[in-house]
């Protein structure tokens, strides 16, 4: 069985995403606070799920679904360990569901809330339609999505490293844009979701944004947490000769997005010696970087 593409992007940089005083205040702006029945959908390995647990009106119970079996039986395990530690006052169930058909009854829950799902999803509205139809009249959907052509900003970072060059910046911009506008045209999810929430939150009202106040930090000698997660990751990444996409995948989404097959394999060898330079300037001691990650959050009610 192929190994869903989530295992690529399900570990703990995801932490580093939130300052937990920023979802404080997302939770109390938008009344997740007032929740305590919160369904997550595309749960994962649960790390939104437990980071808005404390958050929530207590006794909080958070019902997770995921389409991979697998990340449920993760979830669970990472959930009891979650619990004894922190003495929370809640539960945390995951069990197998789908986004567009979720196995339960209308009007269930308080809130509906997801991370990084929508942005797979053929049909992100559909799936909207679905957290609508399972919360309570008047209750809260939220998502919480990014614009991933805002990496882009990074490239700044290497304007005078050896090697790069504005055409080689350009040939960067061009495969980012072919690989997420191919990925989109093939119905296999949108990179760039993020730009759309407005758009797909229509159907909510008192709906609010927000984006998170974390900035993406790289910076000698790269000591927390969050540093040493992101390097471990380029590390093997380089290791693979890998980009921020596996070579098959870059390729069909480069071709979907109308890039000529003969230019793949020397668009793809940027990628990866873009990456190689940003590894080389880190184990140097001479990278250092402040770029904002676009992840936003999208809030709205379902009409009483
Ligand atoms: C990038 S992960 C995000 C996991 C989690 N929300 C988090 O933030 O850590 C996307 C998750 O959505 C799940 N997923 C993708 N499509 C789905 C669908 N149609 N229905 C339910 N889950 C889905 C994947 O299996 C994966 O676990």
């Amino acid at each position: 069985m192929a190994e869903p593409h989530s295992i690529r992007v399900l570990d703990d940089t995801r932490n580093a995403w939130w300052n937990d005083d920023f979802l404080a205040l997302v939770a109390a702006r938008t009344g997740l606070d007032q929740c305590s029945y919160v369904l997550d959908v595309g749960c994962g390995h649960g790390h939104f799920g437990r980071r808005i647990a404390p958050l929530l009106k207590t006794p909080f119970e958070i019902m997770g679904v995921d389409r991979e079996p697998q990340w449920i039986d993760v979830a669970a395990r990472r959930a009891r360990a979650f619990l004894s530690q922190s003495k929370l006052d809640g539960s945390l169930t995951y069990q197998s569901g789908i986004a567009e058909a979720l196995p339960f009854g209308d009007h269930t829950f308080d809130a509906v809330v997801c991370q990084t799902v929508l942005m797979h999803l053929r049909d992100p509205a559909a799936a909207l339609r679905e957290f609508a139809r399972v919360v309570k009249p008047g209750g809260l959907v939220l998502a919480a999505e990014p614009n991933n052509f805002g990496a882009l900003q990074r490239l700044a970072n290497d304007l005078d490293a050896p090697g790069a060059s504005v055409e080689a910046h350009l040939l960067l911009v061009e495969a980012h844009a072919r690989i997420i506008a191919g990925k989109r045209a093939l119905g296999e999810g949108d990179n760039a979701l993020g730009a759309r929430l407005p758009a797909l939150f229509r159907p909510f009202e008192s709906t609010q944004f927000f984006t998170t106040d974390r900035p993406y930090v790289l910076a000698p000698p790269y000591e927390s947490d969050a540093e040493q997660l992101v390097i471990e990751r380029l590390r093997e990444r380089c290791e693979r000769d890998e980009a921020g996409w596996s070579r098959g995948d870059a390729r069909r989404y480069w071709l979907a997005g109308g890039g000529a097959l003969e230019r793949f394999e020397s668009v793809y060898a940027s990628m990866v010696e873009h990456e190689k330079r940003e590894l080389a300037a880190i184990d140097a001691g001479t990278h250092a970087e402040l770029s904002a990650i676009v992840h936003f959050v999208a809030a709205g009610r379902t009409k009483r």
